[in-house]
């Protein structure tokens, strides 16, 4: 598979594809985002096929809301160390609003996400609406974020 598909519309998506992004939009049930109104859901789907969720959650000290994505990967970290992250995907909406909206990663998340690519030493897939029924899968996080900042960045130069 290259870095990116090409997009493609929901209903064309792997069943595995169409069953994450299914329990993302579950997961935006509890999603907290009484701010900014706009309601985020991730799912990650373990080579087990365990399912873990997460939802943003806001706080009223801004700085402090915290992405969908870092809490679904986070959750599966404690809940479920060691294993292995296959596949992740992120849907949103806002408020009163069934339909999906488009919602790519942040920058932040997408850091998150290739530190927990290269804990686990295998890459796993990206799936997210990015623009309206234009659907991305992404062979790896890394490939969401070139030139990124590794752990090998903090050792010194004499130890390399
Ligand atoms: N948000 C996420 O959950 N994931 C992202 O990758 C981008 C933004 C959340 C954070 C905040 O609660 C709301 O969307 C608006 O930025």
């Amino acid at each position: 598979m290259q870095d990116f598909e090409p997009q493609q519309e929901f209903d064309n998506l792997d069943q595995e594809s169409k069953y994450l992004v299914h329990k993302a939009r579950e997961a935006t049930a509890h999603s907290y985002a009484p701010y900014s109104k706009f309601h985020v859901g991730a799912a990650l789907i373990l080579q087990d096929g365990t399912v873990v969720m997460g939802a943003n959650q806001e706080n009223a000290s801004y700085p402090l809301c915290m992405c969908a994505e870092r809490v679904a990967l986070y959750a599966m970290a404690s809940l479920y160390p060691g294993k292995r992250i296959m596949k992740m995907a992120i849907v949103a909406h806002k408020k009163n609003h069934k339909e999906l909206v488009p919602a790519a990663s942040c920058g932040a998340c997408r850091q998150v996400m290739a530190e927990f690519e290269d804990r686990q030493k295998k890459p796993f897939e990206v799936v997210m609406m990015v623009e309206e029924d234009k659907w991305v899968k992404c062979a790896s996080a890394a490939a969401l974020l070139p030139f990124v900042f590794t752990k090998d960045n903090l050792e010194s130069p004499a130890k390399k």
